[in-house]
């Protein structure tokens, strides 16, 4: 599933920024990194901080959720016909769920803030026919009780109290038919909230999709933390409230794809952690395995192994079993 956004919701914010003086886009976007950094949520006073929201942010929110949604699609026989997206935003990721998951037809959106949802609403209109019928909803993780074959809540756990955060994931879990998926920022908090998401869910008995390959204790121990990267192109839009002129963004990002029961699930054998360091001996993989992290080298001279492995990057599994595995 390509990291980019869909043409039709690319055109929608590009001329979301047309409606904005470039420089108060630009002074709501720092305003917006600076809440990020500080860790202060999204306060987003105004329609110019939330269309500067969709503009700087939406496009790495997408593409993180559309690299879970690929994992989500490649190791379970999930097909979702219903989507819950809370803390939806202006519906980042009931966009991805729905590139992903074509098939899908009622979609529920609710967010505890309303300028997100009518922004939301009207980014849609030019969306697929699930987006276009949406129902969207002001509420919030306290209170929600509307089931669908998949929940997904993007970026929006690590707003909740930290405390809470497992408490929430298990009331979603409880809300999904066939799929939970949360997806955070690639930070050391994003990540802290998924690890005990992850850890109450297992207790609860629910599969781990992935990143993960299956159900052990996660080996990550602070201040190591288990996150990804993805690459995505910038909106014309982007690079003038930043002033950047790189063409792309890379976005960290940590997730976890649930399973319920009956949803068949294909772990990873092993996930690779970080990025592979290839030298002159072989290529050097850190590596998350069933039991536990560990490094493993592919030694050049080692024709078909090299052969399966040297096109993998950070993120993606580790294509030998675990009994193969050193
Ligand atoms: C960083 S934004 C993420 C939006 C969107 N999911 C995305 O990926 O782009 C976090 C969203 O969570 C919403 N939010 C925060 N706390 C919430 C709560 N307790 N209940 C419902 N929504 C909440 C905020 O209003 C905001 O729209």
């Amino acid at each position: 599933m390509s990291p980019a956004l869909p043409p039709a919701l690319r055109a929608a914010l590009e001329d979301l920024a047309g409606r904005f003086p470039g420089r108060d886009l630009a002074a709501a976007s720092r305003r917006l990194t600076e809440d990020y950094k500080a860790g202060r949520g999204s306060r987003l006073p105004s329609p110019v901080d939330v269309a500067a929201y969709a503009t700087a942010r939406m496009p790495a929110t997408y593409a993180a959720c559309a690299s879970a949604l690929a994992q989500a699609r490649e190791r379970t026989d999930a097909m979702p016909h219903t989507l819950l997206d809370i803390g939806c935003g202006p519906g980042t990721a009931a966009w991805a769920v729905t590139e992903a998951f074509p098939e899908l037809g009622a979609v529920t959106l609710i967010d505890a803030h309303p300028g997100m949802i009518a922004l939301g609403r009207d980014l849609a209109r030019s969306g697929p026919p699930a987006l276009v019928a949406a129902d969207w909803r002001r509420g919030g993780f306290a209170d929600v009780t509307a089931a669908a074959d998949i929940v997904i809540a993007s970026y929006a756990l690590n707003e909740v109290i930290p405390a809470e955060a497992a408490r929430t994931a298990a009331r979603l879990y409880g809300l999904a038919g066939q799929l939970l998926v949360l997806v955070e920022p690639g930070t050391p908090n994003g990540f802290a909230g998924l690890a005990a998401a992850r850890s109450a869910l297992v207790s609860a008995g629910a599969r781990i999709a992935a990143p993960c390959p299956g159900e052990s204790t996660c080996p990550a121990i602070a201040p190591d933390w288990c996150h990804f990267s993805v690459r995505l192109p910038r909106l014309r839009a982007h690079k003038a409230a930043k002033g950047a002129d790189v063409p792309f963004e890379d976005e960290p990002f940590s997730y976890l794809v649930v399973a319920k029961p009956g949803v068949a699930v294909t772990p990873a054998g092993a996930r690779i952690l970080r990025p592979p360091r290839t030298g002159k001996a072989g290529t050097d993989f850190a590596l998350c395995t069933p039991r536990g992290a560990l490094g493993t080298t592919v030694p050049s001279r080692d024709r078909e192994t090299h052969r399966l492995t040297r096109r993998l990057g950070w993120g993606d599994a580790f294509p030998l079993s675990p009994e193969d595995q050193p």
